[in-house]
């Protein structure tokens, strides 16, 4: 069987198309990847690394655009960390309340987390002033979210259309313990509020109406912060004044990024792939459950535990789908895989209905919006709801010019898509894969040789 002609070429406004030529007889992915370490470990590992007493060594960090941000924001407030070019990155922390006042604004460039869970670490430092800000996209993400929560506990933060949009400014407070009730299932939101907590006198809460990812309640408990988690309510209390010690952390490799491979291997007849040393924290596996619903043929191998997280290797051979609904509590625990979920509904037999994911609206991209526009330009028949999709199966789709609406999941997405189209499809800005995948086109010409 031929291979698939993947080429990347580079614009001169240095932006890239990546151009993927699928064989008229078609293809089938074939080996072993192993994937990139998990973006919202990374982020964490960082953050908690830098604001511990004594040295934090990271092995596995996802060396993407990403974590470098978190990196910069860390090492402006005064943390040492390593060169962010091998798998061993190691971060002299400071010690919590003991960030110094940076001399610039601080540039969390395209990601949510790293801005979000500075926040509740900036508001807490008493004394202390900081600007935080971002790129075109993060500037235009909500910040109410956690704005709100931390002027509940009494934070100074102002920013662009009443409080809620970046560039923001942070006078930091000692702040007082809130018991806060999010209205959605964010671990961005709760991560902020205990990071918030955990320089601020009292016991901190937070419940949210699902659980969402709980990466954080696990890394704080091992670097030693006083946190009960209450699963009945889906409720977290950190304890204040905490103090943190640096640990040795193992970043498995990144579920979300893994699902590329998963959708591949399903859809591509004749494939098998193995993806190697995939994080399955159960906050996380969203994306296994609607695999399952849809009959793909996946088998978790090597299941172990690395560090506190979940770890397996996963197989996938390919099957014919069918269409499923996903919606209700599975969401918080498979947003990010929406987009590559979409591509996999596409080839299901049936009508896949995905809802209560509104919250895809104010990710990266809107990714509602950005999907279905990019699916239907290769004959992709997907309606926008107000919060979600509804995606007709079976349609064959065709190789188009798409755009990843410089959003690294749905420029990954349609790549996927691409080795299903007939002929030749380029994806225009496709550069955006580098936020979370940096080597994703190389692994993507591995799997097709
Ligand atoms: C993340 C939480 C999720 C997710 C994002 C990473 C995190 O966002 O979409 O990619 O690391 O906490 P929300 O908390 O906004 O749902």
């Amino acid at each position: 069987m031929l291979a698939a002609i993947i080429t990347l070429q580079t614009q001169e406004n240095a932006s890239q198309n990546l151009i993927i030529q699928r064989p008229p007889s078609g293809l089938s992915l074939q080996g072993r990847i192993s994937i990139p370490g998990d973006k919202s470990i990374s982020h964490r590992a960082l953050m908690l690394g830098a604001i511990a007493e004594g040295e934090t060594e990271i092995q596995g960090l996802l060396l993407g655009e990403d974590p470098r941000s978190t990196a910069h924001c860390f090492q402006a407030l005064g943390a040492e960390i390593s060169e962010l070019n091998t798998q061993l990155v190691r971060v002299k922390g400071i010690g919590l309340g003991n960030f110094q006042e940076p001399m610039d604004v601080l540039n969390a460039g395209n990601s949510g987390t790293t801005i979000r869970l500075m926040l509740g670490l900036l508001a807490s430092h008493p004394g202390r002033f900081f600007t935080v800000t971002g790129d075109d996209s993060l500037r235009s993400r909500p910040m109410s979210r956690v704005v709100k929560p931390l002027q509940q506990m009494s934070a100074e933060i102002w920013g662009r259309k009443g409080n809620t949009l970046a560039p923001l400014a942070v006078q930091g407070q000692a702040l007082k313990p809130i018991h806060y009730h999010s209205p959605i299932a964010s671990a961005q939101v709760k991560s902020c509020i205990l990071l918030a907590g955990l320089n601020t006198e009292g016991k901190t809460t937070v419940t949210e109406p699902a659980l969402s990812r709980d990466h954080s309640e696990r890394m704080l408990k091992a670097f030693g912060a006083e946190l009960s988690i209450d699963p009945e309510t889906n409720s977290v209390t950190v304890t204040g004044n905490a103090k943190l010690y640096g640990q040795k952390v193992v970043v498995p490799g990144d579920i979300s990024s893994a699902a590329f491979w998963l959708v591949a291997g399903s859809i591509v007849p004749g494939s098998e792939l193995v993806v190697e040393n995939v994080g399955v924290n159960p906050t996380r596996t969203g994306i296994l459950e609607a695999l399952a619903m849809m009959g793909a043929d996946i088998q978790l191998e090597n299941q172990r535990e690395v560090a506190g997280e979940p770890v397996a290797d996963v197989r996938v051979r390919s099957s014919q789908l069918k269409s499923c609904t996903i919606a209700g509590d599975i969401i918080p625990r498979l947003i990010d895989e929406i987009p590559i979920l979409a591509v996999a509904a596409t080839f299901a037999e049936g009508t896949t209905i995905i809802r209560d994911a509104a919250e895809l609206r104010v990710k990266e991209s809107d990714r509602i919006t950005a999907m279905a526009q990019q699916l239907n330009k290769m004959g992709a028949k997907v309606t926008e709801l107000p919060d979600g999709m509804e995606i007709v199966g079976g349609t064959a789709l065709v190789g188009a010019e798409v755009d990843s609406h410089t959003d690294h999941r749905i420029g990954m997405s349609l790549a996927i898509a691409a080795l299903n189209a007939n002929g030749t499809t380029t994806i225009h800005r496709a550069e955006a894969a580098a936020i979370s995948y940096p080597n994703f086109t190389s692994t993507l010409v591995e799997v097709c040789r």
